[in-house]
């Protein structure tokens, strides 16, 4: 029994994100919605999880509450050691410049900043400064010729490439990733993952960052080390 206890310790003690019946509830008019309902999910460092299930089942949310975006309203989400129902708003925002990379369905570049600029803002945001590294990841996903050109005068491909630097470029412990390939036709998902794939793969195994990953597409998933199925909110199964 203690060795037990004690090896399931361990494992939460590994265990880069650890949510624990976990629920939320939205109020929509007089109406409740539950967002999730008793969600239990640990993340390992360095794995890909792909969160699959239909629009609505609770995928975004359950990335928010990992970012600390959204609370729980039962249960407990605890990222890099951090419980993220007790933390205060700064230290939300500091563990989400620091250890947290995010890639938006909607690839959320800022339009008034170049390609490098971009890539470079969670750094600056760090209050880091690293343009040897911002230079090369560019150059890793394709663009070192564009790093001048602003978002409007990219393809949706070469923005998603920009975004998916700019979420990896301050070594992120966890990529959050929504739907990042819900605007690309299967090809360029694939694509997409792929470089993901790479670009994580260049971190030492120790500081590799670890992926989640919303999708309704299951080949996209296929490419993840596991699959975790949502359904009204719930965890319906795993594989
Ligand atoms: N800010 C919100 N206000 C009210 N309802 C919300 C809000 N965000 C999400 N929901 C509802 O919560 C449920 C889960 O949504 P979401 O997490 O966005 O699902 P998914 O990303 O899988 O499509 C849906 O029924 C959605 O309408
Ligand atoms: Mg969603």
């Amino acid at each position: 029994m203690k060795e037990i206890e004690r090896a399931g310790a361990r494992g939460v003690a590994a265990a880069l994100a650890v949510i624990s019946r976990a629920s939320k509830t939205y109020a929509r008019g007089a109406a409740e919605v539950a967002a999730l309902v008793e969600v239990d999910l640990e993340i390992q460092p360095g794995e890909m999880v792909a969160l699959l299930g239909p629009s609505g089942c609770g995928k975004s949310t359950l990335l928010n509450v990992l970012s600390g975006v959204d609370r729980l309203d039962a249960g407990t989400a605890l990222v890099a050691g951090i419980d993220l129902g007790r933390a205060s708003e700064r230290e939300l925002v500091t563990l989400r410049r620091e250890r947290i990379g995010i890639v938006f369905q909607a690839f959320h570049l800022v339009p008034n900043l170049t390609a490098e600029e971009n890539v470079a803002l969670p750094l600056s945001l760090a209050g880091r400064r690293d343009p040897a590294r911002v230079a090369s990841l560019l150059a890793r996903v394709g663009l070192a010729a564009r790093a001048r050109h602003f978002p409007s005068e990219l393809s949706g491909g070469e923005q998603q490439r920009v975004a998916l630097a700019r979420a990896l470029v301050h070594r992120p412990r966890l990529v959050l990733a929504d739907e990042p390939t819900g605007n690309l036709d299967s090809v360029s998902g694939a694509a997409v993952l792929e470089l993901l794939d790479e670009l994580r793969a260049e971190s030492s195994p120790s500081e590799r960052a670890a992926v989640v990953l919303a999708t309704h597409d299951e080949r996209v998933a296929a490419r993840a080390d596991r699959r975790v199925r949502m359904r009204d909110g719930r965890v319906i199964g795993e594989d």
